[in-house]
């Protein structure tokens, strides 16, 4: 056999699936992972195909072409420069390293610098899509090295899930773009979940309806406005039994969310560059205190609510508003991730395209949306927009869709029903369109006890005042 096109380190499913990807396409790959079961694994799937995998490094490395292109599928962390370090000592200039894992974008920026000085070229790449993208098409968000990237191109464009002939894939931008870009998926695809699961707990507990009704209601709006992989996801899971036991499943899982950091990381770092995504916040926080179980059920004992109610209304008024106020949410935390991706790239000299990162988040990603289609459009045609609410596409929506999100919010408040992500994207939405807000009160305040000192609206400059003393 002459030597592979690719190298695969880490043979998990992602990893695996991936190089079958790739080989359908035509690409030779070469596997590597320390676990021979896995390596074993792979060797079965691609018997007949150009593949193989190995548990020797050396042998790996190899067994590519060179200048090597090494793609990486393994736990973010340590382990990325741990395996880094293996790989080192049989590489040679110009060989390509790309992390396909959800690394933190700082990592990758240092990594980058590290390797470049080694006549390495390093690449950020994130990959999203789950199990079944990776396998047969998912959305691919590489970033760093053009010269690095150019050689790859035509591989992720091959391997990259198509919507209406276009792959869904491009290249994102300077140093850790990729992984940026993948983290604000992340983060846009917790607040979805959260709206989602919020939705759920009204139609649950408040209009009472079954987990039939519920699926078919999920089910109609994954076919309207909605129409998105996460609101088919929740359709189905609305009809999968309990293997071991009677029921849907739904019922039996418990409700503590578990999350691997990427919502937060991206939480902190909008907190960093400064730009309010309270949407994402709501939901990181969420995922926090449902897996405060113990507690919860404990302070739960000590609590009576007085006065809760159930739908009395229509039930089919009552949908039709949760619609509307979840479509409202969906925009406002696609427009809360992609002002604060706007924000970084400026920050962190990117020059990220929003209207092509959106364009590549159509298909294949857990994101994927028709109104991402919409998205796409609003910022090719305004590439300067601030906002997603502000494009009139959008507008035309959200200046109906906001009253049913109040009035969602207010049944929601009375009946003790948490839903801190649909809140937050009702306080972000008047806060944005708001000319005032009541923040001369904290310049005062800050003036008062710190001598922070405050600007005027009525002429420049920056000033303190002598505060009158509390008077008792
Ligand atoms: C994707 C997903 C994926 C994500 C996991 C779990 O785009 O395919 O975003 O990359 O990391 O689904 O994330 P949490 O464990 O943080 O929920």
């Amino acid at each position: 056999m002459s030597a592979y096109s690719y190298g695969m380190v880490g043979l998990g499913t992602m990893g695996c699936n991936l190089v079958l990807n790739m080989s359908d396409h035509g690409y030779s790959v070469a596997g590597y992972d320390k676990d021979a079961t896995k390596t074993d694994a792979l060797n079965k799937l691609g018997a007949g195909k150009q593949i193989m995998a190995t548990t020797d490094v050396k042998a790996f490395v190899q067994s590519l072409e060179v200048p090597r292109v090494i793609m990486l599928l393994v736990p973010a962390g340590k382990i990325v420069d741990y395996v880094i370090a293996d790989l080192k000592p049989f590489l040679s200039d110009h060989d390509i390293i790309i992390d396909c894992g959800n690394s933190h974008f700082t990592d990758t920026q240092i990594r980058i610098d590290t390797l470049v000085k080694e006549n390495l070229h390093f690449m950020g790449l994130g990959v999203s899509g789950g199990e079944t993208g990776a396998r047969f098409g998912p959305s691919i968000m590489p970033g760093g090295d053009v010269e690095a990237y150019n050689r790859v191109a035509p591989m992720l464009q091959a391997i990259a899930a198509k919507v209406n002939g276009d792959a869904c894939t491009a290249y994102m931008g300077n140093g850790s773009a990729g992984h940026y870009v993948k983290m604000v998926h992340n983060g846009i695809e917790y607040a979805i979940m959260q709206l989602i699961s919020e939705c759920y707990h009204l139609l649950k507990n408040y209009a009472g309806l079954s987990n039939d009704e519920l699926h078919q209601v999920f089910d109609t709006w994954s076919k309207g406005k909605l129409q998105s992989f996460l609101m088919e996801i929740t359709a189905a899971v609305f009809t999968q039994n309990d293997d071991a036991g009677n029921g849907l499943l739904i019922d039996k899982i418990a409700d503590t969310a578990h999350q691997k950091g990427t919502g937060a990381w991206m939480s902190q770092d909008a907190m960093n560059i400064g730009y309010p995504i309270p949407a994402i916040d709501a939901a990181v926080s969420q995922r926090i205190l449902s897996s405060m179980k113990a507690e919860r059920v404990a302070a739960a004992n000590t609590y009576q609510i007085e006065n809760l109610q159930t739908l009395t209304g229509n039930k089919t008024d009552f949908i039709n508003q949760l619609e509307d106020a979840l479509h409202a949410g969906y925009i406002i935390s696609y427009a809360q991730g992609l002002a604060m991706l706007q924000l970084a790239s400026d920050t962190y000299k990117y020059n990220v395209n929003i209207a092509t990162v959106a364009s590549i988040w159509r298909g294949g990603c857990i994101i994927r949306a028709a109104m991402l289609e919409d998205i796409t459009e609003a910022f090719t045609q305004q590439p300067g927009l601030k906002n997603l609410m502000l494009a009139a596409s959008f507008q035309k929506y959200l200046s109906k869709e906001v009253y049913s999100l109040k009035g969602i919010l207010k049944t929601a408040i009375n009946q003790a029903i948490p839903t801190p992500a649909l809140s937050a994207c009702m306080h972000y939405y008047d806060s944005y369109f708001s000319a005032w807000l009541p923040a001369n009160l904290i310049q005062a305040q800050r003036d008062f006890f710190g001598a922070h000192t405050y600007e005027r609206n009525d002429k420049d400059g920056v000033f303190h005042t002598n505060w009158n003393q509390i008077i008792r």
